[in-house]
């Protein structure tokens, strides 16, 4: 080899290097918990750094029409250094859409009370357009959402399903469980479903999830609320969009916590009974009572099923439910359509998804129109819910 042809490799080498080593935004932002008041954001770098947000307005100016005060990535004072960023923004205005900014500065050494830094990563407010989103308002007279669920990996169905959603048109989406098989590693939440959606809406539409019970199994399972936190840092939580209150509940697990499937990591039978005691707390609030509508989402439906984990739902959550006046329950899990009217075990309707449609969702203050729809849109089956 001779010395010219040496040194063009060398060259062509180093710049890979570098080019390889720069820190990066790998996957989203996506918006998580979004309240009236405040949403927290959600990224990950290839490389670990601290991070923050910046909020303006919404409006045509420059970005930096003026100094943004930034927003940082912290738990308990300490700015966090991770390759997982959440940063919570707080002190919004309801119903208000502002414009954001992602930062990531890489943390190329950590020792003592030395701190050595590298590039930073962004998202960029000058050749493109700033992410925007818009925060709740429970004063808003008329809503949208979709619900998808039991997507189990298949990306792109879920990206058909939800190829229209855009922050124009959508309040939230929610994710209704069983969105992968197995949680082995952060690569399956975003190949398999994250991903697509964050190319699609969800840097400006946010998600509300209700974890499934295949959520739970896997190595990572232990980690996938620190990418989908909530505003209880619980997996169950409560919100509201204009005339709607919703109860995100968590079913847990389908069979006796000894199953041999579970491999003596489940515990499912005791966090079912301490929801259980939140959920009778929540029905008693004044959000929840003078709401116009009351929607509880869950993975697993309570009915229908003589197995363990539908029982014991039905045990610990209907008679609460029951009385609670709820319009009407959302679920998945069965992969099959059902719509259950009111009887003698449930006192509200049952609309359970099939895998292979999503919920199209109007709410106005006269109705509720409920469109279950193929993935190319076609209406299904329909449910109107009338006040
Ligand atoms: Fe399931």
């Amino acid at each position: 080899m001779n010395i010219k042809l040496f040194l063009t490799n060398l060259f062509f080498f180093l710049s890979l290097l570098l080019v390889a080593q720069k820190i990066q935004i790998t996957h989203g932002p996506y918006l998580q918990a979004m309240t009236e008041e405040g949403v927290t954001i959600v990224w990950t770098t290839n490389k670990e750094s601290v991070s923050w947000v910046e909020i303006a307005p919404d409006g045509n100016d420059s970005f930096y029409a003026q100094e943004r005060t930034p927003f940082y990535d912290t738990k308990h004072g300490n700015r966090v250094i991770d390759s997982l960023h959440t940063v919570r923004v707080e002190g919004l205005q309801p119903g208000t859409t502002y414009r954001y900014r992602i930062f990531s500065k890489e943390v190329l050494g950590n020792q003592g009370h030395r701190i050595m830094y590298g590039n930073i990563a962004s998202t960029d407010v000058y050749r493109k357009k700033p992410f925007s989103f818009t925060t709740l308002n429970k004063n808003k007279s008329d809503i949208t959402f979709k619900m998808v669920n039991d997507i189990h990996n298949r990306a792109d169905m879920l990206s058909n399903m939800l190829r229209d959603v855009k922050r124009e048109n959508t309040d939230l989406v929610l994710f209704n469980g069983d969105m992968v098989s197995t949680m082995t590693n952060e690569k399956v939440i975003f190949d398999g479903f994250m991903d697509s959606v964050v190319t699609l809406f969800a840097t400006e539409v946010p998600i509300f999830y209700a974890r499934g019970n295949h959520e739970t199994r896997g190595a990572f399972s232990v980690k996938f609320p620190d990418y989908f936190p909530t505003t209880t840092n619980n997996l169950y939580y409560t919100f509201r969009q204009g005339p709607v209150q919703f109860i995100v509940l968590d079913g847990g697990e389908d069979k006796p916590d000894s199953d041999i499937e579970y491999s003596e990591l489940s515990q499912f039978d005791a966090y079912r009974t301490k929801q259980q005691a939140w959920l009778k707390d929540i029905v008693e609030t004044a959000e929840y009572k003078e709401a116009l509508y009351r929607v509880v989402v869950i993975h697993i439906p309570p009915v229908g099923s003589t197995w363990h984990g539908t029982q014991d739902l039905q045990r610990k959550f209907l008679p609460i439910l029951n009385s609670a006046d709820v319009d009407i329950m959302l679920c998945g899990h069965t992969h099959n359509y059902e719509y259950i009217k009111p009887n003698n075990i449930t006192s509200f309707p049952i609309l359970i998804n099939d895998n292979e449609t999503y919920l199209d969702v109007k709410v106005n203050q006269k109705e509720m129109e409920l469109l279950v729809k193929d993935p190319k849109g076609t209406e299904m089956h329909k449910v109107v819910i009338q006040k």
